[in-house]
């Protein structure tokens, strides 16, 4: 199988995927990273592991569904099966979403359905919860929505800043990120509904072709 990593910034998510799949956890190939933002340092860490980088420029297109399908072009090509969002700061469109059912798997700074949305540690803090986490969900077309992977909390301590909780945030997220795309690779994620069943035994994963012909020829 091939993946592709989609980002927007620094990349300590992405530099724990390239690890993983350096150290065999990840028996897949990772054959391309996607940026909505030039200048974003994860694009640095793809290079230097010999990974194909692709920044897509947002300003170049008059909507989200036309970014998203010049984006497909580019992952058909690459014969992409699956996509992991690792910061990646774009809501992907239904258009782009249908494409990849139960394809594409995305990180998220908080205990889902707690604090969807982009400033997720800041509003736990400014809440007061006690405790907090991680979230890696399939994604389906409503924000930080579909169906839940891999989830591990952690508390938040009196003194914690969003800077501390962040950190300890991206310390979960590097472990059970890897960890979902290895059952996901491996054959054993059944998802039931909004259940996702983590298997004893593997089920065959598939490849996957994009039918993008019909869509945008
Ligand atoms: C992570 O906290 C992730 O949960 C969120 O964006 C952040 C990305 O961090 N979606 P990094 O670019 O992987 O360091």
């Amino acid at each position: 199988m091939r993946f592709a990593v989609f980002i927007s910034g620094y990349g300590s998510n992405l530099q724990a995927i390239i690890d993983a799949v350096k150290q065999n956890q990840i028996k897949a190939e990772l054959a391309l990273v996607v940026s909505s933002k030039k200048e974003a340092y994860g694009l640095k860490r793809a290079e230097q592991a010999g990974i194909k980088t692709l920044f897509v420029d947002p300003v170049e297109f008059a909507n989200r569904q036309s970014y998203d399908r010049q984006v497909l072009i580019h992952l058909k090509e690459e014969k992409i099966d699956f996509i992991v969002l690792a910061g990646y700061m774009r809501i992907l469109t239904p258009f782009f979403v249908k494409k990849y059912p139960k394809r594409i798997i995305n990180i998220h700074p908080s205990l889902l359905p707690s604090f969807r949305g982009v400033t997720a540690i800041k509003d736990a803090l400014t809440y007061g919860v006690k405790i907090t986490g991680a979230t890696v969900h399939f994604v389906d077309e409503k924000m930080d929505h579909g169906p839940i992977i891999l989830q591990e909390s952690i508390k938040i301590a009196l003194e914690d800043t969003k800077e501390t909780l962040e950190q300890k945030i991206h310390k979960l997220e590097h472990r059970i990120l890897p960890k979902s795309i290895e059952l996901f690779v491996d054959g054993r994620l059944k998802v039931r509904g909004r259940k996702v069943e983590i298997l004893e035994k593997p089920q065959k994963t598939s490849t996957h072709n994009v039918e993008l012909a019909k869509d945008i020829g």
